[in-house]
Formats: C-alpha cells, structure tokens, sequence
C-alpha cells in the first residue's frame, strides 16, 4: 500500500472509532443547524480533528480541505492537498440510520491520488491509489459488467438544502425512473460512489455536492474501471459538484438520458474560471 494511503487509512479508522462510539448515545449529542436541513454534531468535529492530526502529524507540509474547519496549510505551496469529509451522511447518522462514512483523498498537484471511504458501521474500508487499482478490505473491486439499463440498480442524490436545480432534477428523475431496475438515495454520496466502485450499483448520478463528498469515491470509480463526469460528460466534476458515473456502459446511457435536461444554470456550473482538479 502507498504510504500516504497507510496514513489515511489509520485516519480514516481513528474517525470510524470515534463515529462509532459516539453512535451508542445519540441522544447526548449537542445537534447544530448550520443551514437549511444541513445538521452538524460535535462527532464531525472531533471525528475530523483525529484526521487532521493524523495526516499532518505525518505529513506537516501538506494542506487541508476538510467540511467543517475549511483550508488549512497553504495550498500555493503545498503540491498535496487532504480532502476530508469527516462523516458523510450526518442526517443519516444522528438518525440511527446506518448509512454514512468517512471519506479522504488526497490531491497531488491537482491530480486525485488516494482515497479511502470507510463505512464504520459494517466495517468496509474501500481503497484505492492512482493506477493501483480499488480494493475493498484488501479484496480488489471493480465496477459491475452489466450493459443494459433496464437491469440496472442506479443510485442517486436528491436536492435537499439547495434547490436551484429542483426542476432539473426532477426532470431528470423522472426519465430514468422507468428506464431502470430501481433507484436508491441512502443518503451518503461517498458510500454511494464506493459502491459504484464494488459493483453494487451500476450507476449514479447527484447535483450539488462538494468537492469532500465525491473526491474520494471518485477516484475509487475509476480505478474500480468505471467512469466519472459531471453531468455533460466533462472532468471538472469535483469543482461543479455535479457526477454521473457507472460503468462504461451505463455511464454513458445515464448521460444521454440527462443531457435534454441541463439548463443553462447547470452547464454554466461545468466552466469552472481556475485550475481544474481532474
Ligand atoms: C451529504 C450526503 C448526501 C448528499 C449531500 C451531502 P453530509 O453529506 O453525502 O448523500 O446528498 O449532498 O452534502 O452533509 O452528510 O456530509
Ligand atoms: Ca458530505
Ligand atoms: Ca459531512
């Protein structure tokens, strides 16, 4: 295993102890409402503290992106950058619904080079280095062999704080709908994209997400063989928070079936102005 990817992983652990722990009492946490149906309790924050003092107790120089603490080092002079959401699928957590992860992946120069969803509830650690393949628990993964939509479980996100793209979406949703085996929406976009990457879903697509919730699955997608885009078939996904991804085949007839449903607002979200990360 790369050592950087050693490093996440005892990070992605330390979280998983702390989420799990923290799951026997519910009812003792202090709950946040930081926006609009966005909740945040005091385990994403130590949960992403235990990352963040792992990874920089091992690599001082390198520089952070985490949800709930922001930027940290300096990213301008760093060539590798931490992505962290420290648990994803917070509403599902607090809940006691047992669908929600920790997801890390780190950026070299830009580029996705390791990541590690970790799910603590069933004890699945799913990983992946650039060109060395995904693996879940050491076994390797790859995304599902299936060619026809019809057959095909797909997963998905719906809008729930932001709902600009609401019509869009819908639009969208209605379409694939009847054209599928089902859709689900567990409700952690990093267990999602994972498990794109072992072959459980052959498809996903989500709007409006940030670059912590999908960095990680992402990379696991395509190391798995799959294929990742924002929603008109583009590689700044991570910048436009839009992603289909599936494998090969189902990728692309997931696109087509959105394609007559992007508004302007959405295809102006695919044109980031800065550098993109890939
Ligand atoms: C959320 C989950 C959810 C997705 C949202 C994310 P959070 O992350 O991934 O599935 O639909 O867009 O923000 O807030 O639970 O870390
Ligand atoms: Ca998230
Ligand atoms: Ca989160």
């Amino acid at each position: 295993m790369h050592p950087m990817l050693t490093i996440a992983v005892k990070a992605a652990r330390r979280a998983g102890s702390i989420i799990n722990r923290a799951s026997q009492n519910l009812e003792r946490l202090t709950v946040t409402r930081k926006a609009h149906s966005d909740f945040v309790s005091e385990v994403d924050g130590a949960a992403e503290e235990a990352i963040i003092k792992t990874l920089l107790d091992a690599y001082p120089d390198h520089s952070i992106l985490a949800e709930e603490s922001g930027n940290s080092g300096d990213a301008s002079k760093s060539e590798y950058q931490w992505i962290i959401d420290p648990l994803d699928g917070t509403t599902n957590f607090l809940h006691g619904f047992p669908k929600y992860g920790v997801s890390i992946a780190l950026l070299h120069r830009g580029v996705l080079s390791q990541a590690v969803v970790y799910d603590p509830v069933k004890d699945e650690l799913f990983t992946a280095s650039r060109g060395g393949g995904a693996f879940l628990n050491d076994h390797r993964i790859r995304v599902s062999k299936r060619t026809q939509l019809g057959e095909s479980l797909i997963g998905t996100g719906f809008p729930f704080r932001d709902f600009t793209h609401m019509e869009a979406y819908l639009a969208m949703f209605k379409d694939v709908i009847p054209r599928t085996a089902g859709i689900r929406r567990p409700g952690s976009a990093a267990l999602d994209l994972a498990y794109v990457a072992a072959g459980r879903y052959d498809g996903f697509w989500e709007m409006g997400l940030a670059p912590w919730d999908m960095a990680a699955g992402c990379l696991l997608i395509l190391e798995a063989g799959g294929m990742v885009s924002d929603l008109e078939g583009n590689e700044h996904f991570l910048k436009s928070g839009q992603v289909v991804a599936g494998n090969p085949k189902i990728f692309v007839q997931l696109l087509q079936i959105i394609a007559p449903h992007l508004t302007e607002q959405l295809i102006a979200e695919n044109r980031p102005p800065a550098r993109h990360a890939k």
